[in-house]
């Protein structure tokens, strides 16, 4: 198979659910999995045997290549359950293409729309108990592909497994964000593999952000790797600073992850005629902002965490504080977010599925 527009996909239920041992009010981020989760295997050239299945460990040989070479690439996407009840998906055609295009930056096949999209609702129509309602639940959905092919060669694996678990979520960071303006490490360079949602972009910057907690900050803001002067994503989000009232934002390029909220934020900026410039942001010209006052908000936009609001950043051992804007952009873009998400406010651009 191929294209695989007539596989039917393999739905093995679970013969009790688990959702009883949920404790839906204190849940961390990523760690409780609903009752199913997706399955298809790529070999012979071909993607198949697409199932669903009970959650539950894999066996996969240690000798496989994910786990040496780390061919494996994912996506972050929610399902959100309104007042009546109806659930929604926000724009997870963008999620498709990108998982894609990742897969293709690694030399991975790229996966079937119709399997996605089908495995999609299916799964979330299974598991539709295990996304609450109410404002800021939702069902966090993780699509990953990882390389499976036995063989420690170094080339491109013949096998793959495309998978689909979900989790249920509440808010990703609770309280303020602090952050250290990055002058030595970096996330991504001309050339890499920043734009892709590559699994090793984030286990990268795990000893990065470490050094940052240890002094007090919860997350780094990458810089351009040639000179560090450049702001390019603050954590695993894309960011924008607020200079006066024009929002300011990196431009997509090979560095930067093409953000859904990102692009979604742009876009509602525009319609509420907000001045957006996508361009290079100098770190120089924040801090120079920071100190003339013109600096009224900095905020990290991204599935998992929606809008976070940044409360202070440290550059060169200098910390800045931002005052707080209750009815700043960052608030306004993040309820207007919500709205549509949520299917209480109309949907004009046709974001939700
Ligand atoms: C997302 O917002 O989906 C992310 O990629 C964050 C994730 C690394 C937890």
């Amino acid at each position: 198979m191929n294209s695989s527009t007539t596989q039917k996909i393999d739905i093995q239920k679970v013969e009790s659910s688990r959702i009883g041992e949920v404790d839906f009010n204190n849940l961390i981020f990523g760690s409780t999995f609903s009752d199913h989760m997706f399955e298809c295997d790529y070999k012979d050239g071909a993607w198949q045997n697409p199932t669903i299945k009970p959650y539950g460990p894999l066996t996969i040989s240690p000798g496989a290549k994910v786990f040496h070479y780390g061919q494996a690439v994912f996506e972050g996407m929610k399902a959100y359950k309104d007042e009546k009840g109806k659930i929604w998906l926000f724009r997870p055609e963008q999620n498709f293409l990108r998982i894609n295009k990742s897969s293709v930056r690694m030399a991975m096949p790229e996966f079937p729309r119709e399997i996605f999209f089908e495995a999609l609702t299916s799964l979330v129509k299974l598991d539709k108990d295990w996304v609450k309602p109410g404002l800021g639940n939702s069902l966090y959905i993780r699509p990953f592909v990882m390389g499976t092919q036995v063989g420690v060669g170094a080339s491109p694996s013949t096998e793959y497994k495309f998978m689909i678990l979900m989790s249920p979520a509440q808010a990703y960071y609770t309280g303020d964000v602090k952050v250290v303006i990055a002058d030595h490490y970096s996330r991504s360079a001309n050339g890499g593999v920043g734009a892709a949602k590559a699994a090793g972009n984030y286990g990268a910057q795990f000893f990065p952000t470490n050094l940052a907690r240890e002094k007090g900050f919860q997350q780094v803001i990458w810089t351009d790797a040639s000179n560090h002067q450049y702001l390019e994503e603050a954590g695993t989000m894309n960011v924008f600073f607020r200079v006066n009232d024009t929002l300011l934002t990196a431009p997509i390029s090979d560095r930067i992850l093409d953000g859904v909220t990102r692009k979604s934020v742009i876009a509602l900026a525009k319609q509420d005629n907000i001045t957006v410039e996508e361009r290079p942001v100098l770190v120089s010209e924040i801090v120079e902002a920071a100190e003339n006052g013109s600096l009224k908000e900095i905020f990290g936009a991204g599935t998992a965490a929606v809008i976070s609001p940044v409360s202070a950043f440290s550059y060169k051992e200098k910390t800045y504080e931002l005052d707080k804007q209750d009815d700043g952009f960052a608030t306004r873009f993040k309820k207007e977010l919500l709205d549509i998400q949520y299917n209480r406010s109309e949907d004009p651009f046709g974001w939700r599925y």
